[in-house]
């Protein structure tokens, strides 16, 4: 266990969220845009069109400072953030995905390096090699995606890994395919939204029209394949997350995952037809209409996992709530039941490791800190705050508020309280103080 890092008003799992979000603008990008410019560049090489290899040169510049400088620094702010949101989570999926990750960045080195060596060597080398790097770079940023996704949907269903602990068993569990399937189409759609907001500022005309209908074609088609595959995604789906689904994703979560997707199509639609209207401006609402509904559909698969981090082995608190036999973990919860988790956790300051009459409130902080703050926070308003919670349940005092206690386990999506009775009474005196 480690220190919390408590955020008011928002916890540490939103900073997290908001960070990964804006990742995901010039991540996707950069996954996606070389399958348009080898497409391009193919085409303009058979057809003798040097234009539009100006267009790949243009798109490619928009790529390599746009997808790596911000995909880098937001990437590199994922790991931070998330290492001090969830350490032990992060650890747990290390200990089990670490050449995973590291199979990833040998190819993410490739893609890193490969867009210089793409973009400067253009008219620079012949341009059938230059055709093979970009070959090369489309593959292993694909590639990125194909690792990432095995760890991101173990991280909902680990499949046979909770009974073998084998990297495999967890790596390809069901709901990899469909994800990898969604991602991969969507990927083609983020390719197509981009091309069309370049194109939109091209010179010339003829090559202007042509790729803004290549282009919108080509998003056209990833937004629906991927719309496909989220329904076998959703059809694959524990009951447990479907239950979930049901209880937790908000009418505007779901409003937004329909109707983003529906009015980019229609955008795109518009844009096959009349290629000669594509504008900057409306260009980039598309690509804000897709991105909305993959953040709506990243916020759902977020949600769905609750309480877990990883399903049946460590809830969103880092408290490990399953027995892994093939990894020789147990569960932790009858130990802190029996010991206190102000004595179990190590990072408690020494005056607060025994509940008193003296500490009572303080004491109760540190538990709500360890155990709630994962999800919820203290003040009026915010992440879902705990105060008019609190208030709501109609609590008269700190009795009920322990009652709550005892009921939080029966509610699916929340990990039961663990702890001794003293540190319940703590923590419901504490809550009740604050929800007065
Ligand atoms: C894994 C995340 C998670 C953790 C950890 C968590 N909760 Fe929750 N809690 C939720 C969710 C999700 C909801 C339902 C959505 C909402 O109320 O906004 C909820 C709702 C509640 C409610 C309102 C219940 C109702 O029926 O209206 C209370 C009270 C509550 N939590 C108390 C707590 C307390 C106390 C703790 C710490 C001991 C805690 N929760 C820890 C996720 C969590």
């Amino acid at each position: 266990m480690y220190p919390i890092w408590e955020v008011p008003h928002l916890t540490a799992g939103l900073v997290l969220a908001l960070i990964a979000t804006i990742h995901i603008l010039p991540s996707h990008l950069s996954t996606s845009a070389m399958w348009l410019n080898v497409y391009l560049e193919r085409k303009s090489l058979k057809e003798n069109r040097p234009e539009l290899m100006a267009f790949v040169k243009r798109f490619s510049k928009m790529i390599l400072i746009f997808a790596y400088v911000f995909g880098s620094m937001t990437g590199v702010g994922i790991w931070f953030a998330a290492t001090t949101a969830a350490p032990r989570g992060i650890s747990g999926l290390i200990h089990n995905y670490v050449w995973g990750w590291a199979t990833e960045w040998v190819f993410f080195l490739i893609e890193v390096g490969g867009i210089y060596v793409y973009y400067y060597t253009i008219d620079k080398v012949d341009p059938k090699t230059h055709l093979k790097l970009g070959w090369i770079f489309a593959l292993a940023s694909w590639t990125t995606m194909v690792i990432i996704v095995g760890i991101l949907t173990f991280m909902l269903t680990p499949g046979h890994w909770a009974a073998t602990g084998n990297f495999f068993d967890g790596f390809f569990n069901q709901t990899y395919w469909p994800q990898l399937l969604m991602r991969t189409t969507a990927m083609f759609a983020i390719a197509g939204a981009y091309a069309v907001a370049v194109a939109a500022g091209f010179g010339d005309l003829k090559a202007r029209r042509e790729i803004v209908r290549t282009a919108s074609t080509w998003a056209i088609a990833g937004l629906a394949l991927s719309s496909l595959a989220f329904l076998w995604y959703r059809a694959v789906l524990p009951d447990a997350a479907l239950a979930n689904l049901a209880a937790l994703a908000t009418p505007g979560l779901r409003a937004v995952m329909v109707w983003a997707p529906a009015l980019a199509v229609a955008y795109f639609a518009v844009m096959a037809a009349k290629p000669s209207w594509a504008r900057l401006v409306p260009a980039l609402l598309a690509i804000g209409l897709i991105f909305s509904g993959i953040f709506s559909f990243e916020r759902v698969r977020e949600l769905i996992r609750k309480p877990f981090v990883i399903p049946g082995y460590m809830y969103s608190n880092q408290i490990i709530a399953g027995d892994l036999p093939a990894k020789g973990v147990q569960s932790e919860l009858p130990e802190i039941d029996r010991e206190g988790i102000l004595h179990y956790a190590p990072f408690v300051p020494p005056d607060l490791r025994d509940v008193t009459d003296a500490n009572r409130l303080r004491a109760g902080r540190m538990v709500a800190l360890i155990e709630c703050a994962a999800c919820h926070t203290f003040q009026e308003t915010g992440l879902r705050p705990l105060p008019p919670r609190i208030r709501k349940l109609g609590a008269t005092g700190p009795g009920d508020v322990a009652e709550v206690l005892d009921a939080l386990g029966a509610i699916p999506y929340m990990p039961q309280f663990a702890g001794t009775d003293a540190e319940k009474q703590a923590l419901a005196a504490y809550l009740f103080s604050i929800s007065k």
